[in-house]
């Protein structure tokens, strides 16, 4: 396997979502030692997370959350379940992100205070008010844009067994798990065997989904991605980026009622990937952009990823734009339906990107494509 492996398992999310039982479980599937943040803090401290906060306030509590952050972030080979606000700090992300592999799960307000209603030996402090299930609703409103970055997994109604075997699942699927750290967003790049199928529990959107996809992609892949609202196709070849294709799909955006809270999953190769970005980028800026790059130009193009085109009559990408996705999924399984030419000059493009690449997150990421694609180019040879 590859030197992922080692990689701390970080489960963020909000208070009562379940990171402390599957973190747990995890642990001990993976042969793990556990960290819990807040009971590591308890233990050194000597006192309880509402006697900290009555004693020596909400402050000093988040300094602690960010000196364990630096700390743990020097280890590897833990799962490490933080507490629900840990990682909304820029700092403590930075810190454990670079070992690790974040996970946020999620649970609706119902459940999340059905839930705490149950948990008595661990009060929260910051739940401590006349109607716990406003509060709730409100700080999870305050909070959504920053558990936003992470990918998701849904807790609610499920069993922390199930959701631990699919995590596991996940984990197991996926060796290549990168940060991307870009000015305008930073945002993950997965690169697995049978991912796609996470797509839409890992995005973890309230709003519409919509897949932008051709009709040969679309007719194999759609339906992994999971379930969605609305699949919008264009035809393959050369008409994919003209700018009626753009008014087409945005068209059927708006025919769909998608709005700024929806997500889009762009399900292709180069051509479907730039102009679903060259549609959320100019249309509907504040979008969220999925990439399901399929081919493996695609995957490499999205390595330097944001850059995203449409074509005029006089020339290609003519008309361009920076959009960066939120997440990215790269999965292998797709390109064993490539013809065989088109995965040997994709091969031929990861060797020479390997070659010249000269960043370090670029160079795994290659790494880990030609790794995963090459007993699907041998098969197809
Ligand atoms: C908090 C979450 C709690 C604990 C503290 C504050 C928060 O952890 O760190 O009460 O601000 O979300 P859990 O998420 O494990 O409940």
């Amino acid at each position: 396997m590859q030197k992922n492996d080692n990689k701390n398992i970080i489960l963020t999310g909000f208070m009562g979502t379940g990171k402390t039982t599957v973190g747990k479980l995890l642990a001990r599937k993976l042969k793990r030692d556990f960290i819990d943040t807040d009971k590591l803090i308890e233990d050194r401290q000597g006192i309880t997370i509402p006697e900290i906060f009555t004693d020596l306030g909400e402050s000093a509590f988040r300094q602690m959350e960010a000196d364990i952050a630096r700390e743990l972030g020097e280890r590897e080979g833990l799962v490490i379940s933080t507490g629900g606000r840990l990682m909304l700090d820029p700092a403590n992300v930075a810190a454990l992100s670079g070992r690790g592999r974040v996970f946020c799960l999620v649970a609706t307000p119902e459940e999340i205070l059905s839930r705490l209603k149950n948990d008595k030996d661990n009060r929260r402090p910051l739940l401590d008010v006349p109607n716990p299930g406003e509060h709730i609703v409100k700080l999870l409103q305050e909070r959504k844009t920053g558990y936003q970055r992470f990918l998701k997994l849904a807790t609610g109604d499920k069993q922390p067994a199930d959701v631990t075997e699919k995590l596991l699942d996940f984990i197991q699927r996926s060796p290549g798990y990168f940060t991307i750290d870009s000015p305008a967003q930073s945002y993950e790049f997965i690169v697995g065997n049978g991912i796609l199928p996470f797509t839409c529990e890992l995005a973890g959107t309230d709003g519409m989904v919509v897949i932008i996809t051709d009709t040969v992609v679309g007719k194999l892949y759609a339906q992994s991605c999971g379930s969605v609202d609305h699949v919008i196709t264009i035809p393959p070849g050369s008409q994919q980026k003209t700018l009626t294709a753009v008014q087409t799909i945005c068209d059927q955006l708006l025919d769909t009622g998608f709005d700024e809270s929806g997500t889009i999953i762009a399900l292709g190769g180069r051509k479907v990937c730039d102009i679903s970005g060259f549609v959320v980028g100019t249309f509907m800026r504040g979008v969220r952009l999925v990439q399901c790059p399929t081919s493996l130009p695609a995957m490499i193009d999205i390595i330097v990823g944001g850059k995203s085109s449409a074509d005029l009559p006089q020339d290609k990408n003519l008309m361009d734009t920076f959009k960066q996705p939120s997440m990215v999924i790269a999965d292998v399984v797709t390109l064993t339906t490539l013809p065989a030419e088109d995965l040997l000059s994709g091969m031929a493009e990861v060797t020479k990107y390997r070659l010249r690449a000269d960043d370090a997150p670029t160079k795994d990421i290659l790494n880990i494509l030609q790794a995963l694609s090459s007993p699907v180019v041998a098969a197809a040879k």
